[in-house]
C-alpha cells in the first residue's frame, strides 16, 4: 500500500506542477501581449501616418498622360548655390514626379543644366521681369518648392515672395525651406496662414523664427510644445522641425517620424526632403480633393511621407557608404527605399 499511496502522490505533484508551468506560460504570454500593445500606441501613430501616404501615392498605370504625377517647380539657383536646387528637382524626380523645373539666376542655369539632362532649368531668377517669367509657369505646375540655393540678396528674395503670392492665388502646395525661410523670417506674412504651405525648419532655421514671431527665446527643452505654438502663431501652417526626430505639426497634435536613419547627416539632405515633400504634397492634395484620406491634413501626410523616405535614404545610403555618405549617395536610394516604405 505505501507505493500506491507514493505513486499517487507523485501522481497529484506532476499535474500541481505542469498546472502550474501552465499558468504562468498563460501569464507570460498575457504580459507579452499587454507589454507589446502597451508600446505599440507611438508605433501606431506611425503605422497609421504610413498607411495614409501609401493611400495618396498613385498607382503606375498606362491611361494616364504625362505630367499627371506631378509638375515640380524649385525657385533656387544662385551664383554661389547650384547643389541644393539641384538635389531637390532631382529628387522629386526620383520620387515620381514627371517634370522637374528649376528656377534659378542666369549664371548658376548653365551649371545646373550641367548636372543634369534631365531637368528643365530656367535662367530667370534674377532677369527683371523675373515674376512674369516665371508666372507663365505657375499654371503647369502642381506645386512649388522655395529656397534651395536661393541666396539671401534682396532682389532674389523680393522675386520669391512675388512669386509665393502668385502661387497662393493659384492654390498651389508651396513647401519653403533654407533661404526662403530667412525671407519668412523677415516676413512670416507671406505664407501666414496658407493651408498648402509647409515649411521645413532645421534647427537653427526653427529658432530664428520662433524669435522673430514671438520675440523671446525659445524653451529648447521642449520642442513639441514649441513647434506647435510657432505653427499655431503662423495661422496653422504645417511645420516639420527636423532633427533627431522629425516633428510634423498644423497647430493640433504632433507627429513624430523616427523612422531610422543614421548619424551621418550631409549637406543636401534637406533638400531630399523639400523636393520629395513638393511631389508628396501635390499628391496627398490632389487625393483630398477626390474624397481619399479621411478628415486627415493632407499637408501633414505629405510631410511624414516626405521625411520617412529621407531617413530610409540615409540608413540605407549608410549602410553601404558608412562615414563618406553624401546626399548624392541618399538620392540613388530613393527608388528602393520608396518600395520599402510605401509599396510593401
Ligand atoms: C489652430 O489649431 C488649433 C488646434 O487644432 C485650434 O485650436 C485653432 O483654432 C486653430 N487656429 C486656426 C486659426 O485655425
Amino acid at each position: 500500500m505505501p507505493q500506491e499511496v507514493q505513486m499517487l502522490a507523485f501522481c497529484f505533484i506532476s499535474v500541481a506542477l505542469s498546472l502550474l508551468v501552465t499558468l504562468v506560460c498563460l501569464n507570460e504570454k498575457v504580459f507579452e501581449r499587454y507589454y507589446s500593445s502597451g508600446s505599440k500606441s507611438h508605433r501606431g501613430m506611425d503605422e497609421d501616418f504610413l498607411s495614409l501616404v501609401k493611400s495618396i501615392v498613385p498607382p503606375l498605370t498606362s491611361k494616364k498622360h504625362k505630367g499627371q504625377d506631378g509638375r515640380i517647380g524649385i525657385i533656387g539657383g544662385c551664383q554661389d548655390y547650384t547643389g541644393a536646387p539641384y538635389f531637390a528637382a532631382i529628387s522629386a524626380l526620383k520620387v515620381g514626379a514627371d517634370l522637374s523645373h528649376v528656377f534659378c539666376t542666369k549664371d548658376a542655369a548653365t551649371v545646373i543644366k550641367s548636372f543634369s539632362p534631365e531637368l528643365i532649368v530656367h535662367p530667370v531668377l534674377d532677369s527683371p521681369n523675373a515674376v512674369e517669367e516665371i508666372d507663365k509657369w505657375l499654371p503647369r505646375l502642381h506645386a512649388l518648392v522655395v529656397g534651395p540655393g536661393l541666396g539671401r540678396e534682396d532682389s532674389l528674395l523680393k522675386t520669391a515672395k512675388e512669386v509665393i503670392e502668385k502661387s497662393k492665388t493659384r492654390d498651389i502646395p508651396i513647401i519653403i525651406d533654407a533661404d526662403g525661410l530667412w525671407l519668412v523670417t523677415q516676413q512670416p506674412s507671406v505664407i501666414h496662414g496658407y493651408h498648402k504651405g509647409i515649411l521645413t525648419p532645421n534647427f537653427m532655421e526653427f529658432t530664428r523664427l520662433y524669435e522673430a514671431l514671438h520675440h523671446e527665446p525659445m524653451d529648447i527643452s521642449d520642442r513639441q510644445r514649441s513647434v506647435t505654438q510657432l505653427s499655431v502663431a503662423m495661422g496653422n501652417i504645417t511645420m516639420v522641425l527636423k532633427g533627431e526626430q522629425d516633428l510634423i505639426t498644423d497647430g493640433g497634435k504632433v507627429i513624430t517620424c523616427s523612422v531610422e536613419g543614421s548619424e551621418r547627416r550631409c549637406g543636401g539632405q534637406g533638400d531630399v526632403l523639400s523636393g520629395s515633400l513638393g511631389v508628396f504634397a501635390h499628391w496627398a492634395h490632389a487625393a483630398s480633393a477626390a474624397g481619399v484620406g479621411r478628415s486627415a491634413n493632407p499637408s501633414m501626410v505629405a510631410a511624414f511621407g516626405a521625411c520617412s523616405l529621407t531617413r530610409q535614404c540615409n540608413n540605407q545610403a549608410f549602410q553601404r557608404h558608412g562615414r563618406s555618405t553624401t546626399t548624392t549617395d541618399m538620392i540613388q536610394e530613393i527608388g528602393s527605399a520608396f518600395k520599402k516604405l510605401f509599396e510593401s
